[in-house]
């Protein structure tokens, strides 16, 4: 094509039906052509229906790195932009691919603004088995998730740390094109989930991201491949926008700790928060504890504060042990109107309608756990929703006293349930019978809790092989 070519078609009016069937007949789209189907979602301008046949074509078809890099940023820039550069540190933010008990979020937002970031974390809800960081939030009385940008800006200069949900002009296109997704089948792609999560993540302007991926029975992609790939694409595509990224595949083959649910996530991090040393015991939420120290160590060295992960790992801990990250949890639990109080005594607070103990049906070893149908069990306890939009119950949930290795007699207690009304404890009592596997034989080798971790060179050259 000759630059005059180029400049003929740059001017050329661009038309949807023309995108699709491009996309469809399995050719490579331009710059152009993608950044008028994410601008189109954003004002509207494309009709849904044409929009689902893009994003079933995308999602047939693939979309090339080239492809899924244009899109990213082509979302990124559909509206308002969160600019961290006046809080004058540096910005890192850690995003979790969603799982059954993941509450690192609590954690490692106020252990890395410990050690001198600041974390704009801009969080989700309970969506489909996994539970919402902001549901957990709002189990607060007062916490407020829906800050302005300015309210936001605030909240980080005073406590280093905010957790928020999405505002209205933050990201339209992926407002649009997430909910047809969640509609038409098109959710479970690499390319559509890269651009969807980064481009919510570089619009908060961070200088670094920590990504955990997570793989077996409770992640979204149980395959490794699948995780691996999907790790590999976002680390390349948030580097290529100027993001130092790395990504660490996580163990969801059992929830992440012992609590699974609202409130009693909560109550689970403060306790963590307030020094408590869990044993290394299939008992015990020490993979909880030491998860959030790697990733806090990870998001404490992208930003600057620490020469290596292993030394951003022992700052965390300090953090931890020494009451600092504590402290500015509670401090911006309450910059965000909620009262910390309900911390003081959390017992008290916890109320749930129902609560049943669910004992071992014979004696063995825990040797798996499903943790996706855990993690349905947790929802239709009520702290999930049936419907977008509906509450949840922040008192409902699951307490788990033994987690794969755990070597149990016939009715010791497994779980224990917390229920908005008794009528609602079948289903789950019944879901976990089947989800928890009792051997008479111990599990074989332990599962490492991180599996492998992706920089930009590791996640460069995988990509290069998978595409070859
Ligand atoms: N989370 C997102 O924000 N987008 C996806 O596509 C999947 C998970």
């Amino acid at each position: 094509m000759t630059s005059s070519d180029e400049a003929k078609s740059d001017a050329a009016p661009l038309h949807m039906i023309d995108i699709i069937r491009k996309k469809r007949d399995g050719v490579a789209l331009n710059e152009r052509e993608i950044g008028f189907v994410a601008a189109g979602a954003a004002s509207g301008s494309i009709p849904q229906e044409q929009l689902a046949a893009w994003l079933m074509a995308a999602w047939i078809r693939g979309l090339s790195l080239d492809e899924t890099r244009a899109l990213t940023l082509a979302m990124r820039d559909s509206g308002d932009k969160f600019s961290p550069v006046r809080l004058g540190k540096t910005a890192v933010d850690k995003h979790s691919s969603g799982g059954v008990g993941d509450k690192t979020s609590f954690l490692v937002a106020p252990l890395a603004a410990a050690c001198g970031v600041v974390v704009p974390m801009i969080s989700g809800r309970a969506l489909g088995h996994t539970g919402g960081t902001l549901d957990k939030l709002e189990s607060i009385p007062g916490y407020r998730t829906a800050l302005s940008l300015e309210e936001f800006e605030a909240v980080l200069r005073q406590c280093g740390a905010s957790i928020v949900s999405q505002t209205p002009a933050l990201v339209p296109a992926d407002r649009v094109l997430y909910a047809l997704r969640d509609r038409t089948g098109t959710v479970e792609n690499p390319s559509l989930i890269c651009a969807s999560i980064l481009s919510k993540k570089l619009a908060a302007g961070l200088d670094a991201l920590v990504l955990d991926v997570k793989t077996g029975s409770g992640a979204f992609l149980r395959d490794v491949q699948q995780a691996e790939f999907l790790a590999a694409l976002m680390v390349a595509t948030a580097e290529m926008a100027g993001t130092r990224t790395v990504a660490l595949l996580t163990d969801m083959g059992q929830p992440l700790g012992c609590a699974a649910g609202n409130w009693i996530e909560l109550v689970e991090s403060i306790e963590l928060l307030r020094g408590k040393r869990p044993e290394k015991s299939p008992e015990s939420n020490f993979d909880l504890r030491e998860l959030s120290l790697i990733l806090a160590g990870w998001m404490i060295h992208l930003g600057g504060q620490a020469d290596t992960p292993e030394t951003g790992y022992e700052r965390a801990e300090t953090a931890l042990t020494n009451g600092s990250a504590l402290r500015i949890f509670l401090e911006m639990v309450e910059a965000q109107g909620g009262d910390v109080s309900v911390f003081n005594n959390p017992e008290k607070f916890h109320k749930p309608g129902a609560t049943e103990v669910v004992q071992a049906w014979e004696s063995g070893f825990i040797t798996e756990m499903d943790t996706t149908a855990l993690g349905w069990a947790v929802q239709r306890l009520g702290a999930g929703r049936e419907k977008a939009g509906e509450p949840v119950d922040p008192h409902a949930g699951i307490l788990f006293h033994a987690r794969r290795g755990a070597q149990v007699e016939r009715g010791q207690p497994l779980a224990t349930l917390y229920a908005t009304t008794p009528a609602q404890l079948a289903e789950p009592r019944a879901i976990l019978r089947q989800a928890i596997t009792l051997s008479k034989d111990p599990p074989g080798a332990a599962v490492p809790l991180v599996s492998r971790i992706f920089t930009r060179d590791s996640a460069e050259k995988y990509l290069k092989n998978a595409i070859r």
